[in-house]
């Protein structure tokens, strides 16, 4: 099977993205397998730090690879947001396939200094790993909040992104390019879309020359998508589109079946609803071309 790094260099190859989907339950994990598997697209499946308290390190990582060798089927597994190093090395001896180090909230050399040593022990562990790195500032949670966060002092440049990449050594870069964790209402309700700085991402990939992430997936513009994905973004992050679908279809089940006391008669809905969405995202991100390819 091929690897995620292979994937990543297909992807830039051809001009898409790979979709990152997070996960925090059985019901997520099957609907974006669901919805990778009937595309036939290689999927990440991530998990940041909360959502590893929750399911278990050892336990997402047994799950995603039961998968990955019952279906032979090339799903990858990454540990989204980790800020510390400790946390990091759990998941590198889980057997996580890459790494969000995320020390973007420290002033910028402290970012650099840290993620270096991040880069070294954890390739020490398993040196197939990829480590991504992030700079800039794109919000807090994959959450609905009230309020637009002023991100403009926070966007990364050229400048930074080759400074840091070469100071770190990581394979991956996610940087801030006009994304946000999290959704507005009026973005739930799809009367306004999240919109990114095109050339800044253009730029930035000229400079870095590693394969780039971005955050903030959730409810961007289709076509700054696309356009984002033809400017060098290779991954991209989705979460509060899943958490919203997740919990619309759970209230759909429930409200069916107002008496049901069992799980697997009353969850279906919310597997249909995150799958509805896993399709939407991964046609975008690939701009029509997964028919023709196929895992
Ligand atoms: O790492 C997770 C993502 O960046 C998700 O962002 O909740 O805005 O889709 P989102
Ligand atoms: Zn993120």
């Amino acid at each position: 099977m091929q690897s995620l790094r292979d994937l990543l260099q297909e992807a830039q190859k051809n001009g898409v993205a790979i979709g990152h989907f997070n996960i925090s339950d059985l019901v997520l994990l099957k609907a974006v397998f669901a919805g990778a598997q009937e595309l036939k697209l290689p999927v990440l499946v991530g998990l940041s730090e909360g959502e590893r308290e929750f399911v278990g390190v050892r336990q997402i990582a047994a799950l995603v690879k039961s998968l990955r060798e019952e279906f032979d089927y090339p799903i990858f597994l990454n540990a989204d947001h980790t800020h510390s190093l400790a946390k990091g090395v759990e998941a590198a001896k889980a057997g996580f396939d890459s790494i969000v180090f995320d020390l973007s909230a420290l002033p910028f050399e402290e970012n650099i200094r840290q993620t270096k040593q991040a880069v070294e022990a954890l390739k020490a562990i398993n040196p197939s790993m990829l480590v991504e790195g992030e700079i800039g500032d794109i919000g807090t949670g994959s959450e609905i909040h009230d309020h637009a966060p002023d991100l403009k002092k926070g966007l990364s440049t050229p400048a930074e992104a080759k400074q840091f990449v070469d100071g770190t050594g990581v394979d991956i870069l996610a940087p801030a390019v006009g994304n946000m964790h999290g959704m507005l209402m009026s973005m739930v309700e799809g009367e306004t879309k999240k919109h990114l700085d095109i050339e800044r991402i253009g730029a930035i990939k000229k400079a870095a020359g590693v394969f780039m992430t971005l955050h903030g997936g959730s409810g961007t513009d289709d076509g700054d998508l696309h356009k984002a994905i033809a400017g060098g973004i290779n991954i991209v992050h989705v979460n509060t589109e899943l958490r919203v679908a997740w919990r619309h279809g759970l209230e759909q089940g429930l409200a069916k079946h107002p008496e049901e006391v069992v799980p697997y008669k009353i969850l279906p809905p919310a597997v249909d609803a995150v799958k509805e969405v896993v399709l939407s995202r991964l046609r975008v991100f690939n701009g029509g071309r997964h028919f023709a390819q196929g895992v």
